[in-house]
């Protein structure tokens, strides 16, 4: 076990007010198309939602990752081989993370997240299932370079990004965080890496806009987040949940539309948005087989393996730090 534990990481005011949020959320609610990051939409009830999602019958990507990490073990172990130290970019999915660990046999496992609480949890969950396995947790924002713990100091890693997370990246900050996870991981890396697949409109607009509502609850969580934490007055109940395919850049974007025109204010401003008016609150980018070798290479990481769920839906790549060339 590593010592970072326990130290904060997020930055309060004397009110308690986390200040990155603050300032994001006054920043986005200031231009043009409003827009707050989506890395707010998790706080404990928005993680809880989208754990929810994951269980939704149109919410295919969790499933379909699993579905390819339960068949192909074998093909795992043969081309990554045992002996890595597995580093997880989040702290880690009950059902994901002990897939592959048993498929591969690592020399260890460090899950890397920015909650410390998350993290405890996930790592004891771990410790349970593999009792000879060295878990070593650290308490990091991945989008930054971690320093790794000395106890895997000497062994080859394997990058583990599954969800298809750096899909809620634009292209250019996925580049930036790929670069990272090199320079955290070293030259003789490699990473496992979830890219979900670009299907029909109908299919990924349902994903995001399930039936039951979770989704748009876990969309409209981020209203009330703000409402709870920045003394916010934004009438929640007159907010519509939005899913649409922008086919341009290939993603789903989450809004929240404005029913009616409205006032509120936030940490004592005060915003207007117009009827049919939104706030854009994610982006999940979908990619083909091109679009993601692409990604991946700007990104410094060649791709050597991918597999598909059966039905095609998702991709898991395989990829290998690359070596810098200056020739063709
Ligand atoms: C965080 C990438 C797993 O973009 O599919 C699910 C988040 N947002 N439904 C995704 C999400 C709405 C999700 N991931």
């Amino acid at each position: 076990m590593t010592s970072n534990i326990g130290l904060k990481l997020v930055d309060r005011d004397e009110g308690g007010v986390d200040r990155a949020f603050r300032a994001d959320v006054l920043d986005g609610m200031s231009e043009a198309q409003k827009a707050v990051p989506a890395r707010w939409l998790y706080d404990d009830a928005g993680s809880q939602l989208f754990e929810d999602i994951t269980r939704i019958p149109e919410y295919y990507p969790t499933r379909a990752e699993t579905e390819i990490l339960e068949r192909r073990g074998e093909e795992f172990a043969r081309l990554i081989g045992p002996g890595r130290a597995v580093v997880e970019f989040g702290s880690g999915s009950s059902v994901k993370t002990p897939l592959l660990l048993r498929a591969i046999n690592p020399a260890a496992y460090v899950p890397l997240d920015i909650s410390g609480d998350f993290l405890r949890a996930a790592a004891d969950d771990l410790a349970v299932k593999f009792p000879e396995l060295p878990v070593h947790p650290v308490e990091a924002d991945f989008m930054r370079k971690v320093a790794l713990p000395d106890g895997v100091a000497g062994m080859p890693k394997l990058g583990f990004f599954p969800g298809s997370t750096i899909g809620n990246m634009v292209a250019r900050t996925a580049v930036d965080l790929l670069r990272t996870m090199r320079e955290t991981l070293g030259e003789t890396a490699r990473l496992l890496i979830g890219m979900d697949l670009i299907k029909d409109r109908e299919v990924l607009e349902a994903a995001y806009d399930d039936a039951a509502g979770v989704t748009a609850q876990f969309n409209l969580n981020l209203a009330r987040r703000i409402n709870r934490e920045l003394a916010g007055t934004i009438p929640v109940e007159d907010l519509r949940h939005v899913a649409r395919w922008n086919d341009d850049f290939a993603r789903i974007e989450m809004h929240l539309e404005a029913k009616r025109e409205m006032e509120f204010e936030i940490a004592g401003r005060g915003f207007t948005m117009a009827r049919g008016e939104t706030i854009h609150t994610e982006n999940s980018h979908k990619f083909d087989q091109r679009s993601s070798a692409t990604l991946l290479l700007a990104g410094g990481w060649t791709p050597m393996h991918r597999w598909t769920d059966a039905a095609g839906r998702f991709s898991l790549i395989l990829a290998e730090a690359s070596i810098p060339r200056s020739a063709p």
